[in-house]
């Protein structure tokens, strides 16, 4: 074991060596990218420690919302008298410069041992220059991109004072109910992980001290996307083998990219609270990661544990939750009322109170606040909405629409991108005015007035003599009249943009899980009767989530998903229509047939009966086809794959190939995985290629596909080009029997696709 781990790659090798040992030491990387693992901090942290009185070190552990709440008030009122008394460590929910540094100067100019406060927001997917929803981020494939949106989000947040963001989201999500898939990267362990260290390097930059950096936070750790039922906030049973390989890598990923804190989660995991969870909390993140920011508990997640049923009051509460290892307690309270109490009791050592002081003051150290604890008021008004943020959204929300169909129109050509031909256009449905819609949920200080709509843009480009515009129904309500006038406008026109889904803001985030995927209220019904006018229609699709809509799949020629797109939602979409910009975004999700598939997720394991031949590897055993893993009545295959998305050109691929066809377990080394693709249309095109590796005959089952790697190719039209990726050796990686990361002796397979289920493997061996 101990060989094998120092011949593997680096991320694999740091969890081999915390699986033998115990903790390792952070990159250099990291060192220099937050400062939270600079020793020379320590010496700081150590002097002002030691100063500190036991309600002062608890105070750096407590945490309030002082404004908007997102989530139930503690109704207490009295926080400048707090924290001239040092009782507070930090504040959320303000969002002004003038406000911030009102609650600044108390800390700093009152409370004895001057420690700044720190500023928390959910700056989720922008400031006020807001950018499409995460999952639609995520779906641009584009990690660059993310971290300059970070960046830009950071940039206006830090403005205003705020220089903690609780984001990133790294929750896998592998079912569309859960209202929050919007607001993380989808179902993929490592496209997770690339997302996850991007939005890190976003939010923090170079260096944290920066003035326009932020701390990020790697939230809901752990397991919160694994809600049973897709129903928010509800249990997880996960194993220790699927939350190894499938929920942590992400926050792993946030870690080794140097994020500053990780939040703890609502959910228990098998029965125990991930708000008090001592083998998540400690033993994975501090032990085995050497994780030196702050973990702060999510919204009262402290106090939850009484509803939980771990414990009977707030005293047990805030001792199980603190033993366990949250450092900070967002909101509820309970370590201001008894974490000192408990010390003196005996019941927490005050060396561990200690400790999680220490996590704070890093964070505060590192991001400079003693330096320069006030914003510049000033200065606040310019950071926002600046022109190149503007650009960068449209060009964000472009890249992350998902063409998920594209069939030949009237006239024999696919309907997208939109052709002259098209001299009126009737524009129907709720969605291309719905400004706030447009924003998602969790839109920061993003106001529906900063948002271009998609009704807004079109008329600016095609002219008002062009274009023919009816809501048709609202998103929940709508008349029978309100139907037919909506369906007499289409008629008028040549060709009808529909513009359907969900609910930007009341339908998607937190608490807003749906048992129902189709479209709400009278919308089906509207996008029926429009499709029987025999008009050509494109359906833009505006959701937070996949939503079940196998009749609009089959009847609709065109279905672009517009997710949530943020404040350039008209422009995006209009030049994305007109095939200014070509739509290349693939799905992080797989888009389920019906809500009875779900949880559905394309790294599954195979089972020992699974329902489509292809997956067998062996010739079928005695079982018939009745006595396979399927339902009676709804088919296993989702209506589109993890990875897809069309554009407007197409692509030829050739057979995987790989540079060796076979390698050593006990001493793996990186292989070329290569294939042609071919631009077999008349323009030309980008596509995202993807990489996947199937492991067989291994200790613990492996998934039918999981994704190693991805890179965009740009091909002229009949150009091939070959596509070719490094695999590195942790691509071959996996949580084994034992316990432990390692290569082993396996049958794998290897493709090079557009998406989880195309492609032709090459087969590779890998040797004892
Ligand atoms: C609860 C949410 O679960 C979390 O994501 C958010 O950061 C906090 N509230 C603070 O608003």
């Amino acid at each position: 074991m101990r060989n094998l781990c120092t011949t593997i790659a680096f991320s694999v090798l740091l969890a081999c060596v915390a699986a033998e040992t115990k903790s390792e030491a952070p990159t250099t990387a990291i060192e220099a990218r937050t400062g939270i693992y600079d020793p020379a901090l320590d010496a700081r942290v150590e002097a002002l420690l030691r100063k500190m009185t036991l309600e002062e070190k608890v105070g750096q552990l407590v945490q309030y919302s002082a404004g908007q709440p997102t989530g139930p008030g503690t109704g207490r009122t009295d926080y400048e008298d707090m924290i001239a008394k040092g009782q507070i460590g930090a504040l959320f929910n303000i969002s002004t410069a003038k406000e911030t540094n009102a609650y600044q100067r108390i800390a700093v100019e009152k409370s004895r041992l001057k420690i700044p406060i720190v500023f928390g927001l959910d700056v989720i997917h922008g400031f006020r220059t807001i950018f499409p929803v995460p999952l639609a981020m995520a779906s641009t494939w584009d990690p660059k991109l993310v971290e300059q949106s970070a960046r830009i989000a950071a940039r206006e947040a830090s403005a205003t004072g705020i220089r903690w963001t609780f984001s990133p989201m790294v929750d896998i999500a592998r079912d569309a109910r859960w209202g929050r898939m919007t607001e993380g990267a989808g179902e993929d362990p490592f496209l997770g992980s690339e997302m996850a260290a991007a939005y890190v390097r976003g939010y923090q930059g170079m260096r944290l001290d920066a003035p326009a950096s932020i701390a990020a936070t790697a939230k809901h750790y752990v397991g919160y996307g694994a809600a049973e039922g897709g129903r928010d906030y509800n249990t997880t049973e996960i194993s220790e083998h699927t939350l190894r390989q499938i929920y942590l890598p992400p926050f792993r990923a946030a870690v080794d990219a140097g994020a500053a804190t990780i939040m703890s989660a609502f959910n228990a995991i098998n029965g125990v609270p991930a708000s008090a969870n001592p083998f998540t909390l400690r033993q994975v993140l501090r032990e085995e990661w050497g994780f030196r920011g702050i973990v702060d508990s999510d919204w009262e997640s402290v106090r939850e544990l009484i509803q939980h049923g771990i414990a009977n009051d707030r005293e047990t509460a805030a001792r199980k939750a603190f033993l366990a290892g949250v450092d900070v307690d967002m909101a509820s309270s309970v370590y201001h009322d008894y974490l000192a109490a408990l010390v003196k009791s005996g019941q927490v050592p005050e060396a561990r109170i200690d400790e999680s002081v220490r996590n704070v003051l890093r964070v505060k150290f590192a991001l400079g606040l003693f330096e320069r604890p006030y914003a510049d008021e000033s200065r606040e008004a310019a950071a926002m909405l600046r022109p190149d943020g503007i650009a960068l959204a449209r060009t964000v929300a472009e890249r992350s629409f998902v063409l998920l169909k594209n069939a030949p129109g009237p006239g024999g050509a696919p309907i997208l991108p939109l052709s002259d031909r098209f001299r009126r256009i009737a524009l129907i449905g709720p969605l291309a005015d719905d400004l706030n819609s447009a924003l998602g949920s969790w839109a920061g200080l993003g106001r529906g007035e900063d948002v271009t709509s998609l009704e807004a843009a079109l008329a600016q480009r095609v002219g008002a003599q062009s274009l023919v515009r009816h809501k048709g129904v609202g998103i929940t309500d709508g008349s029978d009249a309100d139907l037919a006038a909506a369906v007499a406008v289409a008629a008028t026109a040549d060709v009808v943009i529909l513009t359907l889904g969900e609910s930007g803001q009341a339908m998607t985030g937190e608490a807003a899980s749906r048992a129902h995927l189709g479209l709400p209220g009278r919308q089906q019904e509207l996008l029926e009767k429009i499709v029987a006018t025999g008009k050509p229609v494109a359906l833009v699709l505006f959701s937070g989530r996949p939503l079940t809509l196998p009749w609009a799949f089959e009847h609709v020629p065109a279905v672009l998903a517009a997710w949530l797109p943020g404040i350039q939602a008209g422009p995006a979409l209009v030049r994305t229509l007109f095939g200014d910009s070509s739509p290349t975004g693939k799905l992080v999700v797989s888009w389920p047939y019906s809500v009875g598939q779900l949880p559905i997720y394309y790294n599954a394991l195979n089972t020992g009966r699974p329902a489509n031949k292809k997956d067998l590897t062996e010739p079928p055993g005695d079982s018939d086809d009745m006595y396979v893993s399927r339902y009676l009545d709804e088919r296993n295959e989702p209506q589109f794959p993890f990875g897809h998305g069309l554009t407007y050109t197409t692509f030829r691929y050739g057979p995987a190939k790989l540079s060796a066809s076979s390698l050593k377990a006990s001493a793996p080394m990186a292989l070329a995985a290569s294939a042609e693709v071919t631009n077999t249309g008349s323009r030309a095109g980008e596509e995202v290629v993807q990489l996947y590796v199937r492991l067989m005959g291994t200790s613990v089952a492996q998934p039918v596909r999981a994704l190693k790697g991805f890179q965009r190719v740009a091909l002229a039209p009949g150009e091939t080009k070959e596509v070719t990726f490094s695999l590195r050796p942790d691509a071959f990686a996996l949580w084994n029997d034992r316990n432990q990361w390692v290569v082993e002796p396996a049958k794998a397979a290897v493709w090079v696709s557009p998406d989880s289920a195309q492609g032709t493997p090459a087969a590779l061996q890998i040797l004892p």
